[in-house]
């Protein structure tokens, strides 16, 4: 049995070889023509760095419609400056639900206190600490690409 196994194996490596060196070889010596393709960094060559663009974060507002019903709410805020390291998390100031009363800000989600074994916790978990993983606000940058996403039936 493994006798017959690894000699159809050794056959078919022995068929790829054959079948793939020439491919190789056709490709190393064709004379492709140029394509010209232009990347969404423009044509600064790779080498250096384009300046970073001059956005405008939106000023704040009310909580933004959701475009589906499990998708993590936009910031509705500016969070310029606002650090999240090992020791501290900013965001949890005024969105902890001890603060909440007093920041008028949204409860964090019951679900970010439960970690990925599903074990219940009084702060939040790990797994939801770096906020900005999920969530993210917005600014006046125009999209890079079109896009044809529309929201949720649901939700329209
Ligand atoms: C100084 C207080 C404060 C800080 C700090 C803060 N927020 Fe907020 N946040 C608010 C308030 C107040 C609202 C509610 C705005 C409203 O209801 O009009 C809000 C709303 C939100 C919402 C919208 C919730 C929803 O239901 O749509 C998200 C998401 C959010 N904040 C995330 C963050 C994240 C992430 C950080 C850290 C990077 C952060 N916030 C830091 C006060 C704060
Ligand atoms: C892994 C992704 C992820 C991370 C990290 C995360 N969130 Fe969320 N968040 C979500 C999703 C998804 C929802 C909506 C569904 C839900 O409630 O779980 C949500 C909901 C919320 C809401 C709205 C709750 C409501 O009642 O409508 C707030 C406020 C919020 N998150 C704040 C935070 C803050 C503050 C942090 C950091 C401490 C954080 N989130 C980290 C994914 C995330």
């Amino acid at each position: 049995m493994m006798c017959a196994l690894s000699r159809n194996l050794c056959s078919l490596l022995a068929c790829c070889i054959v079948l793939l060196l020439p491919l190789q070889t056709g490709a190393a010596t064709a004379e492709l023509a140029p394509v010209k393709v232009q990347g969404l960094r423009g044509a600064v060559p790779i080498e250096q760095i384009n300046p970073p663009g001059r956005y405008r974060q939106e000023r704040d507002h009310g909580p933004a419609d959701r475009d589906f019903v499990q998708q993590p709410p936009l910031i509705p805020h500016s969070i310029q400056g606002y650090q999240i390291t090992a020791n501290f998390n900013k965001c949890m100031d005024c969105h902890a639900w001890q603060k909440t009363k007093v920041s008028g800000a949204t409860k964090v989600s019951v679900t970010h206190y439960r970690t990925r074994e599903g074990q219940e916790l009084d702060s939040v978990s790990p797994l939801r600490y770096f906020c900005n993983q999920c969530h993210v606000p917005q600014t006046d940058a125009k999209p890079l690409v079109d896009n044809t996403y529309q929201r949720a039936r649901g939700l329209r």
